[in-house]
């Protein structure tokens, strides 16, 4: 029974119990629906709405959504509730989000424990509440507190929503008997029936142009996303017309967000994230290893990102680099990102101290004796890592981890330097790596099984999304990464600007375009690592040409203040340089690359079905275990815009056979072997079936 009733004294108690998130499905809003009308007739005098498990209601059921909804409806169980003619109180615990909340708000009186947190996450789904959320919560806590709510999706701690007026009471103590007190206290001093329904939204001076300001803020903040400036249109109402015509209009734009194909894409990416977490093969019965303490080798920008993920996380970190000036430099930079943290108020004083005193810093192998995982974060060179995990296989403790951040190479080579290549796995983080949520976890051909599960546990204690993949150059994220790159280059010799080519990318969504990464990130990178490499395995010369042009003429990108745009020292604003322009044209024509003008579709299409080519190659070997890993990788570690659902999910809602016929027409215009289509792609679209046909004949 996923609701339960009983009556204990003059209380009504009303449990849910829909594992594992207390999910609105059918059932529990059933349930809750017969217990409201049971409790009017008996002699109860108040309910309390609570949960079981681990958390109050976390939301309608996504998985419910884009099929027929059978009633009651979460609108007819919030009005049931709403016009009981006895006190609702809800008692939260865990968290209260989306129509979880939405029930709570229809409820006469909120309580929650302190570590409890309410929310409206709707719009990271696309979503926004649709459940009255955007015409209740306003009236009870004001138009601009209630769209930096919405708006933002996130989650509010007991203390504060108490503060807000969200709730009405901190309980003290276990969740029911402290709600029960509650209760009798609220009967005790004769409480009304306070139904937010009738309140009126308290006037704080948000008017027409506060709103469009605002409206232009997220316009920037959350670009080309529909829901935000559905939910603004919603808050609106709220002021501006009846509770009841409030309802009405957010229902109606509720049903236009769900059939979007941003909403489409959103909850994709949401089930695509936690399935990336489950290894095929391996199951709850591999138990991981416990991580207690960590050592990190390499004091660099990306060391000292990986130190302060898990400081952050708890967990003690010794930060090792050989080079005694290295190491002070690393653990100084490490001091002042905290410091920045602190100064923009996301961090009080006391807990940047704490994290930073999780890190210790060392100069002697010795000092990882007893650490249960090392992650080695040094010079991107064959050599070096050798050298370090042979030192790491005499001075580790038996069963500890051995990571490689590595980004391109082969983790396999890696761990046959040492004598327990079980134990040896690729733990890849992104850069800046305290930001980027990104973990890419590449399994060696004899990395343990043990070990795998515990870089996915690992993974979700400290923030990260783990993605599963196998060992080839680049991975999945870098592997496609190149196509996508090549495409930049090439789409540059023959003619397109770098404003151009950014332009298309940043409005199809990305967060950035690859040229103005490119000079992010430093062109003197790519430079260095082409140095080491032969002319075959530079590849085409106009796929590299123009990169190294800039580099050789001082332009590393912002770091010198110039790169493919020019930087201004001061304000660090991009301008575009002739000077590039004229770079690129000599550099056409030495290769002999006849210019012309290219077309934003084109543009837009090269680079992104290099990277959908890529990506069906990558799945059919095995390195990506699914086609939303795919997209986890592209959306979490390399700016692709969620609301797209990923470069795989993209392609399928395109359609695989424009996919593949387009990749064909690229094929014979140019005669490049990069667009042979991928084999599955062509499989697939000459046996009419979908990547996910593919995927579930595969399971
Ligand atoms: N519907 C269906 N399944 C859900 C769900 C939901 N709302 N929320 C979580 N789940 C599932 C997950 O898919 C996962 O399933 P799995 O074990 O098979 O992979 C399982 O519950 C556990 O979820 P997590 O792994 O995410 O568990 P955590 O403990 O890390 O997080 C949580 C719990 C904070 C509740 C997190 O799951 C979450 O943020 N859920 C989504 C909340 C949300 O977006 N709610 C709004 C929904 S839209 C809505 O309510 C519309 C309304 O306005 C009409």
């Amino acid at each position: 029974m996923m609701v339960s009733y009983q009556q204990e004294n003059e209380l009504a108690v009303i449990t849910i119990n829909n594992p594992p998130v207390n999910a609105l499905s059918h059932g529990v809003r059933q349930g809750v629906f017969d217990a409201i009308a049971k409790a009017q007739a008996d002699d109860s005098k108040a309910i309390v709405l609570l949960c079981e498990g681990r958390t109050f209601v976390a939301g309608a059921d996504i998985s419910e959504f884009g099929k027929p909804m059978q009633e009651p409806s979460l609108a007819q169980v919030n009005a049931a509730l709403e016009s009981s003619s006895k006190p609702v109180i809800a008692a939260i615990h865990g968290t209260a989000l989306g129509g979880g909340f939405e029930l709570a708000l229809s409820c006469h009186y909120r309580c929650a424990v302190e570590s409890a947190a309410v929310g409206l996450p709707e719009v990271n789904l696309g979503l926004l509440p649709g459940a009255g959320g955007t015409q209740r919560v306003p009236r009870l806590i004001g138009l601009k507190a209630a769209l930096d709510m919405i708006t933002s999706g996130q989650k509010i701690g007991a203390v504060k929503a108490t503060e807000l007026g969200l709730i009405d009471r901190v309980l003290d103590g276990e969740l029911k008997p402290a709600a029960m007190a509650y209760a009798r206290e609220l009967l005790a001093n004769g409480a009304p029936l306070r139904r937010i329904r009738d309140m009126s939204v308290p006037a704080d001076g948000l008017n027409e142009q506060a709103l469009e300001n605002y409206r232009q803020q997220l316009n920037k903040r959350k670009r080309g996303q529909e829901a935000p400036q559905k939910i603004v249109d919603c808050i609106a109402a709220a002021a501006g017309r009846t509770f009841d015509e409030g309802l009405a209009f957010e229902r109606e734009r509720f049903a236009e967000c769900i059939a979007s194909e941003q909403s489409a894409a959103l909850r994709h990416i949401f089930f695509a994230e936690r399935s990336a977490a489950k290894i095929q093969g391996i199951g709850k019965a591999v138990q991981p290893r416990a991580i207690s303490k960590v050592g990190i080798i390499g004091a660099g920008t990306m060391g000292g990102g990986i130190a302060m993920v898990f400081a952050n996380a708890g967990i003690p970190v010794t930060l090792l680099d050989l080079n005694e000036e290295g190491l002070e430099r690393g653990l100084a930079l490490i001091a002042k990102n905290y410091g920045i943290t602190v100064s923009k108020g996301k961090l009080s004083e006391q807990e940047a101290a704490a994290r930073q005193a999780r890190i210790s810093g060392s100069t002697d192998y010795e000092s990882l004796a007893d650490a249960d995982l090392v992650i080695e974060a040094v010079f991107e060179s064959m050599d070096v890592k050798r050298q370090v995990f042979s030192k790491l296989d005499e001075v580790c403790k038996p069963g500890a981890i051995l990571a490689t951040n590595t980004s391109y190479l082969d983790v396999n080579d890696i761990a046959a330097t040492t004598s327990r290549p079980q134990d040896v796995i690729g733990l890849h983080f992104f850069s800046p790596a305290n930001v980027m949520r990104l973990l890419e976890v590449v399994r060696a051909d004899k990395t343990a099984d043990d070990v795998l599960a515990t870089a996915m546990a690992l993974g979700k204690r400290i923030g990260k999304v783990a993605v599963l993949a196998g060992v080839c150059y680049g991975f999945i994220g870098n592997r496609m990464l190149r196509q996508y790159g090549r495409e930049a280059q090439l789409c540059m010799i023959e003619g397109a600007s770098p404003e151009q080519i950014d332009g298309v990318l940043t409005r199809f969504g990305m967060a950035m375009g690859p040229l103005a990464v490119g000079d992010l990130a430093g062109l003197d990178i790519g430079y260095k690592a082409r140095e080491s490499l032969t002319e075959e395995q530079k590849g085409d010369p106009r796929t590299y040409c123009i990169a190294d042009a800039l580099v050789e003429q001082g332009r590393l990108g912002q770091k010198t203040g110039a790169g493919y745009y020019r930087y201004d020292p001061q304000t660090r604003a991009r301008s575009s340089d002739p000077e590039v322009l004229k770079i690129i044209k000599e550099q056409a024509a030495k290769h002999g690359v006849h210019q012309r003008k290219l077309s934003d579709e084109e543009i837009l299409d090269r680079h992104l079905l290099a990277l959908i080519n890529e990506g069906f190659r990558i799945l059919e070997e095995g390195i990506a275990q699914r086609s939303s890993d795919i997209d986890v990788v592209y959306v979490y570690g390399y700016g692709f815009p969620s609301y797209r659902g990923g470069p795989m999910f993209h392609a399928a809602q395109r359609g695989l056979k424009n996919v593949y016929e387009s990749i064909l027409k690229l094929q014979e215009q140019t005669g490049e072997a990069h667009w042979s289509p991928a084999p599955l792609l062509a499989q697939l679209v000459s046996e009419g079936k979908s990547l996910q046909d593919w995927e579930s004949s595969k399971n």
